[in-house]
């Protein structure tokens, strides 16, 4: 059985992740407080004893307003912590999976879906770490995959923790029963994690380099919150509790959708967002 060594194992990804492969994989998952990714000496003890095949590198301070208000925590985390764990992988001859972000592309003016060909121009500090990344491992690694995803989604699992997503969002809106503003100036890829997750493995065994990953997505932020509420049977709620918000972007549409037509041909395919939904709800029988 390949070893797999997760780095912020009990993050909303991993922790979903290590439920669907414990019995195929032998994982050691990782996290704080025990596992620091910024404590170099400790990631090296851990990668040497344990002496992982793959390693999936999730650890990251993720919250962009954290990383603007925080840069040197972000940049401590995100990127020596990232490199320390790059070096543990060289050390060992493992295989390293790194998680960026479609927010690489969150200052870029031009209109996605953008492919691995479009040079990212990131204006928020948790982009910034993520390119920064992607090209230090670069130069340090042969045997690397770069795997920029979109925004997830799910719904809360046992044992595993949520953070803030689009599917989830609307849902709290309808539990505070309180009008929220949601943008129609806003376009980006929507991806169910356990669609991800179910396909993860394939990964592995596709060549390295950088990958687009996640859904299409056709529909407007605004949009998707109001196909959430009609799927949970609350059409009749969202006059109530959606405002179309219509100045947010106006200026400029943020879009910032990947093509995924690299790992497509792979063999690796995700639904349109619209219909990831809908499945979502329907495998976790959630109707109000
Ligand atoms: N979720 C998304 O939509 C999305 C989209 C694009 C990319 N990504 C990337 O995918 C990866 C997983 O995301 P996620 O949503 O699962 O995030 P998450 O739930 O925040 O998981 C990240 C994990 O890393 C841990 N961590 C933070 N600092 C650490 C440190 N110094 N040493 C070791 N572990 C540390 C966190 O612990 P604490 O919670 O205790 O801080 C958390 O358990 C991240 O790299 C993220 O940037 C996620």
């Amino acid at each position: 059985m390949k070893k797999l060594l997760l780095t912020g194992g009990n993050g909303f990804f991993c922790s979903r992740f290590t439920k669907k492969y414990k019995t195929s994989y032998e994982i050691f998952s990782t996290d704080l407080p025990e596992v620091d990714i910024t404590d170099e000496k400790k990631i090296m003890d851990v990668f040497t004893e344990f002496n992982p095949d793959y390693v999936i590198h999730g650890a990251a301070i993720a919250n962009t307003d954290f990383c603007n208000n925080n840069p040197q925590i972000a940049y401590s985390v995100n990127v020596t912590g990232t490199l320390n764990v790059a070096r543990a992988c060289k050390r060992v001859g493992a295989k390293m999976i790194f998680i960026s972000t479609e927010q690489v592309f969150n200052g870029n003016l031009e209109d996605g879906p953008y492919t691995e060909e479009n040079v990212p121009n990131p204006d928020t500090v948790y982009g910034q770490n993520k390119l920064e990344a992607e090209r230090l491992l670069g130069e340090m690694l042969d045997e690397l995959w770069i795997l920029r995803f979109t925004w997830l989604f799910g719904l809360p699992e046992r044992n595993c923790p949520m953070v803030p997503n689009i599917l989830w969002n609307t849902i709290s809106i309808v539990l505070e029963g309180k009008r929220t503003k949601v943008t129609s100036n806003e376009y980006r890829g929507l991806t169910y994690v356990n669609e991800l997750i179910d396909q993860f493995s394939k990964i592995f065994n596709i060549p390295y380099g950088v990958y687009h990953i996640g859904s299409k997505n056709n529909l407007s932020r605004y949009d998707i919150s109001c196909l959430i509420l009609k799927e949970l049977g609350l059409e009749n709620r969202i006059g109530d509790l959606l405002e179309n918000d219509v100045e947010k972007y106006k200026n400029h549409q943020r879009d910032i959708r990947l093509c995924t037509d690299k790992i497509a041909k792979y063999g690796i395919n995700f639904s349109y967002t619209r219909d990831a939904i809908r499945r979502c709800i329907k495998e976790f029988r959630f109707k109000v």
